[in-house]
């Protein structure tokens, strides 16, 4: 089969929290966004906004509300992705429709579209060697992120990303196996036990013979501690003060 050079991008990603000092051009990031914002839209919506955050100061709050992630300072470019429902609104105004009113499926379209630009913008960057990382971590304190930003009602912070040049290359971490996710027709529950139980095995053996940061784990450890840890209990509130997610 021909792995084209776009396949071979994607199969190569990596998050990178080591970056070099080296700056990325304005004309290079301009066309990043440009290449993310060409991703497909739910009814064409384009709710996406993206915040370049370049004051130090700003930064080092950022990195702070993350919970002290140095790659938020470091890196050449730092982004915050919102879902924007602000633009969308204001068609509904102009055309007699009124406000919106925070149903979840407008919620969940915005949310969507970020996502899809975002790793649009990701994968390009990659395709020109940098690389970068995804920041949830803005979520622990997402008014404080609203506040500095300005945030309008409508409008909220989904998550930030690192982008930069890389200056560590660590390795790619393996998936689960294609046909633990692929199903043919119909939900194969059958699957879980023993795929997940195989993934464990095969996670055990990565974080331990990885090149850098080995551990003792697996993925059903990491992920229990990680949803218990991140649970944000925040966020519904945060959102319906923003207009959104209350019906
Ligand atoms: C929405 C989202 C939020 C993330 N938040 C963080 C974060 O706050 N800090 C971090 O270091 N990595 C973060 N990550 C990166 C994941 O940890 C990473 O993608 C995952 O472990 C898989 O590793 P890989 O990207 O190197 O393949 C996030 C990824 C996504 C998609």
């Amino acid at each position: 089969m021909n792995i084209t050079p776009v396949m071979k991008t994607m199969l190569s990603h990596r998050s990178i929290r080591k970056f070099a000092e080296k700056p990325i051009d304005i004309e290079v990031l301009e066309k990043l966004v440009e290449c993310g914002q060409a991703a497909a839209s739910s009814s064409f919506i384009q709710a996406c906004s993206i915040i370049r955050v370049t004051g130090l100061g700003d930064r080092q709050k950022i990195s702070e509300v993350a919970g002290g992630q140095q790659w938020v300072n470091e890196a050449a470019e730092f982004l915050i992705f919102c879902a924007d429902l602000k633009r969308v609104e204001r068609a509904c105004l102009q055309q007699g429709e009124g406000k919106l009113e925070g149903y979840t499926e407008h919620f969940i379209a915005a949310t969507v579209d970020v996502a899809l630009v975002a790793e649009n913008i990701l994968l390009a960057a990659e395709s020109l060697g940098m690389g970068g990382v995804f920041i949830g971590g803005i979520r622990n304190d997402p008014q404080v992120i609203s506040d500095l930003l300005e945030l309008p009602d409508q409008v909220y912070p989904v998550f930030g990303m690192c982008l930069g040049w890389p200056a560590a290359e660590p390795d790619v971490k393996p998936r689960f196996p294609v046909q633990t996710i692929l199903h043919t027709n119909r939900y194969q529950l059958e699957k879980i036990e023993k795929d997940v139980e195989a993934y464990d095995e095969k996670m055990q053996s990565y974080y331990e013979s990885r090149s850098g940061n080995t551990r003792v784990s697996d993925w059903s450890t990491q992920t229990a501690q990680a949803v218990q840890m991140k649970k944000r209990e925040h966020m519904l509130s945060f959102l319906n003060k923003r207009g959104l997610l209350k019906k």
